[in-house]
């Protein structure tokens, strides 16, 4: 360890990576103030040169795993992403006695309980502040500011590329493929933006999420996933009618009988703050018994914003690395071995009330079978929306809310409206978060 300071080599020259360098550059003087001790980014492992920043006279390789065997590094921050080599390289790390930052969801939801073992084993750091709504300060909020409550939910939008789809979907009733392929000429979504379309990265981080709140190991399939591409333009609008907006959420919530661990498109009340998060922009809502309720609200991606999340984490290491060698904070807020398993409640037992949307044949006596359908499964109409026949057509669209119930009460219900003759295409589902419970 470097005597009366800290030095850290960055590997992964990306997005992030340089937006780190850039703070450095820019701020390096404000972190070794704040920080009460010397903080030096001194080597960096790229395999190549990123013109959209200066890496002025620190150490580069080209080989990243240089940097991991460098005996003058301390902190390894990792920045490549993925979990095939970013794996190798967090272990090597953890075992060549280096701490270890990193922004990587996948690897922490993934390999987090072996990683935050090893760390733990070794008295060293791993942090991963920016693997969650990126420059929002969320994971030290739950670890540590919050470390006095017991929490009972999440709820966030913690992907930034399916809140600004579905936002521009809502405002300008834009197909999803033209605001896809829109949000990649932008550089919001990836090149290839399968696991922001699909929900697997905001399932990603919403295991990181409930790991810190419930004291469960990280489970990357605990999760009901389901993305955003299975919402029409025509959903939004009578969600809109209905006086909902449509958001992809995370949620985690604790009950009696374990975790309810879910992503997915939602029906989330207008007058909900949680509703009015557009754009790129994240938010976390968290319930907890003192504090209450809190929303944090932020850039939940971007060079600079996740490179805040990166640097907020090395200037706290330096803060107590520059006195005691070990960092005090649990990793996942309590020991590793402390954390115990939940069992995750399966999607046809969690409650909620449901949005439906069917089109069927404009003639006597259908709504009256659908509505007995329903009520053989025990499901209640709420509020319900008929569009009048197009002059050309004999079908009509029918939209309903219903009351809480359970997956399964939905799913046999569906199944018997499906077999319906008058019934024409298939039977759109969506759930719906009235925040009553909270
Ligand atoms: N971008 C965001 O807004 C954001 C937000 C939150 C978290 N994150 C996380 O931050 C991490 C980095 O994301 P990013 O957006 O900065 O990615 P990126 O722009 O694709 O940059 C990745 C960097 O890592 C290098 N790299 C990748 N694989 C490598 C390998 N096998 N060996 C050596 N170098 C390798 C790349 O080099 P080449 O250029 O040579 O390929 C590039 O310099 C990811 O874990 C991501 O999930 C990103």
């Amino acid at each position: 360890m470097a005597v009366g300071g800290q030095r850290i080599g960055l590997c992964g020259l990306g997005t992030v990576g340089s937006g780190v360098v850039n703070i450095f550059n820019t701020h390096g003087g404000l972190i070794r103030q704040r920080c009460g001790a010397h903080l030096e980014l001194t080597h960096i492992g790229a395999r190549r040169d990123n013109p959209g920043c200066d890496v002025g006279s620190r150490r580069v390789s080209r080989d990243i795993f240089d940097v991991v065997r460098d005996p003058d590094i301390d902190i390894v921050v990792e920045l490549i992403g993925g979990t095939t080599v970013a794996r190798t390289l967090v272990e090597e790390a953890l075992e060549q006695g280096k701490h270890v930052v990193t922004a990587n969801k996948a690897l922490m939801a993934e390999h987090g309980n072996k990683l935050a073992a090893m760390a733990e084993e070794r008295g060293l750091a791993l942090r991963f502040e920016a693997a969650v709504a990126g420059g929002i300060p969320v994971i030290k909020t739950l670890r540590e500011a919050l470390a006095a409550n017991s929490i009972s939910g999440i709820v966030g939008i913690i992907n930034g590329t399916g809140n600004f789809i579905l936002t521009e979907m809502a405002s300008a009733g834009r197909s999803f493929a033209d605001v896809l392929a829109e949000a990649q000429a932008l550089g919001y979504a990836e090149a290839d933006p399968t696991f922001d379309v699909d929900g697997t990265d905001a399932a990603h981080k919403l295991v990181i999420l409930a790991s810190l709140a419930f004291g469960v190991p990280l489970d990357r399939d605990g999760p009901f996933t389901e993305g955003i591409d299975r919402v029409a333009p025509v959903d939004i609008d009578f969600a809109r009618e209905l006086g909902y907006c449509i958001k992809h959420l995370g949620i985690a919530r604790r009950q009696s009988d374990g975790l309810d661990l879910r992503v997915h498109p939602t029906l989330v009340p207008a007058t909900k703050q949680i509703a009015r998060v557009d754009g790129v922009l994240n938010a976390v809502m968290i319930e907890a018994d003192a504090v209450g309720e809190i929303v944090l609200t932020g850039p939940g991606a971007g060079s600079l914003p996740t490179a805040s999340a990166v640097c907020g984490d090395l200037l706290d290491l330096g803060r107590v690395l520059s006195r005691a060698p070990a960092d005090p904070i649990p990793i996942l807020g309590i020991p590793t071995s402390d954390l115990r398993s939940l069992p995750v409640v399966l999607p046809g037992d969690v409650t909620c009330a449901w949005y439906l949307r069917l089109v069927v044949a404009d003639r006597p006596g259908v709504m009256a079978e659908i509505t007995r359908l329903l009520g053989d499964s025990g499901i209640s109409i709420e509020s319900l929306i008929q569009r009048p026949p197009k002059a050309d057509s004999s079908h009509v669209t029918v939209v309903m809310l219903t009351d809480t119930v359970t997956g399964r009460q939905i799913e046999s219900a569906v199944a018997d409206i499906a077999a319906l003759s008058a019934l024409q295409g298939g039977v759109t589902t969506l759930r719906v978060e009235s925040f009553e419970e909270a």
